[in-house]
């Protein structure tokens, strides 16, 4: 595929973040954008990269009013000796292709969307920072721009890629997070769009996740929408217990968005050994063993939040301290094995991580 390049010019280079220690999760924005064009019979077409810009849009372009949305999130690292890796993109374009089926958007081909991310990472290869946990967070998106408002697929749609260097994406870092256990509002129900990464999932989170923040929580751990007994996931994260010396995660079974960080946890932990369960859990069950003992820790993982261990619960206006609340020996080992992959630090024995050519 064709991709023009109209590189910004020096009025149009956005400020690069002094001091990379202070870097808020998605608030800065690097200078190229990838962006293109789809229309029914034609295709995916005028494939570009331009300066980082405001979008113009038909107020009845469809996503504002039905939706039709979709997104992913990946990480580009850079490496001490410079390289720039990135860690299982194949995941991300499979998992979004799959989101744009069930969303009937358009898929596009993962050659071209992986010839286009890198690309752009190739022109704003100076925006991935330098400093241990930061990285160059990227956000592939596509929404329905057609104007119309009779409620069906749209014939129209744009595909863009933005980037921005980050730091972690809680303020407490590697530090552990208080999760608030919602029994009164759902994310999504099964057969619903759950497994998707469709916009809308996360708007439908936020009602809840404020209820949360208020109440001194950093995000929100769903149950299932039927029975309210089932642990499902956290806002931006999938969700692992240490039962003794078994790491239990929730199977995927349609409401659950598909990890590749909660994947890539579940290889290695098998790999070294350890006894990895996807199965139904209770909450009733995870309180019941933190009361005991027996629940010895509890992480998320997410392209974001990479591993963030959990200290505490809040169920049923109870809290719930999560072993002695501070960071577990799991979490933190794999934590570092990830982080230190991603990095290009420790060998890459699984074949997950790809330099991104940069004198193309
Ligand atoms: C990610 O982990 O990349 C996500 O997409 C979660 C979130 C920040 C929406």
């Amino acid at each position: 595929m064709e991709i023009k390049v109209m590189p910004a010019g020096e009025s149009e280079r956005r400020p690069k973040p002094k001091d990379e220690s202070k870097l808020v999760f998605g608030t800065v924005f690097s200078d190229h954008m990838f962006i293109m064009n789809y229309d029914e019979g034609r295709g995916w077409h005028d494939a570009r990269i331009v300066p980082y810009q405001n979008l113009s849009l038909d107020p009845a372009a469809m996503v504002l009013h039905y939706g039709q949305g979709i997104f992913e999130g990946l990480k580009a690292y850079r490496a001490s000796d410079g390289r720039i890796l990135l860690f299982r993109p194949e995941k991300n374009w499979e998992r979004f292709n799959k989101s744009a089926r069930r969303m009937c958007m358009p898929e596009i081909d993962p050659a071209v969307l992986m010839q286009s991310l890198e690309a752009l990472l190739r022109l704003d290869a100076d925006w991935v920072p330098r400093s241990r946990g930061t990285s160059l967070y990227i956000r592939p998106t596509m929404f329905a721009t057609e104007p119309a408002l009779g409620v069906r697929p749209a014939k129209q749609y744009v595909y863009y890629v933005i980037t921005g260097p980050v730091g972690p994406y809680y303020p407490e870092g590697f530090n552990p997070v208080k999760i608030y256990v919602s029994d009164e509002y759902v994310r999504a129900v099964r057969g619903g769009v759950g497994e998707a990464k469709t916009m809308g999932n996360y708007a439908a989170s936020l009602y809840a996740a404020e209820i949360a923040k208020k109440k001194g929580y950093t995000q929100v751990l769903w149950l299932d929408a039927v029975e309210r007994r089932y642990v499902e996931e956290v806002g931006t994260m999938n969700i692992f217990f240490r039962i003794e010396d078994t790491l239990v995660t929730p199977p995927l079974t349609g409401s659950i968005l598909p990890g590749v960080t909660r994947e890539s946890v579940i290889h290695l932990a098998r790999h070294w050994g350890i006894k990895v369960e996807e199965r139904p859990i209770t909450i009733d069950e995870v309180i019941e063993r933190a009361k005991d003992g027996s629940l010895k820790e509890c992480f998320g993982t997410g392209t974001a939040a990479v591993i963030s261990p959990v200290s505490e619960l809040c169920y049923k206006e109870e809290r719930v301290t999560i072993a002695d609340g501070s960071v577990g020996e799991w979490s933190r080992k794999l934590y570092d094995e990830l982080v230190g992959i991603q990095y290009g630090e420790k060998e890459d024995i699984f074949g997950w991580v790809r330099e991104v050519p940069l004198d193309k």
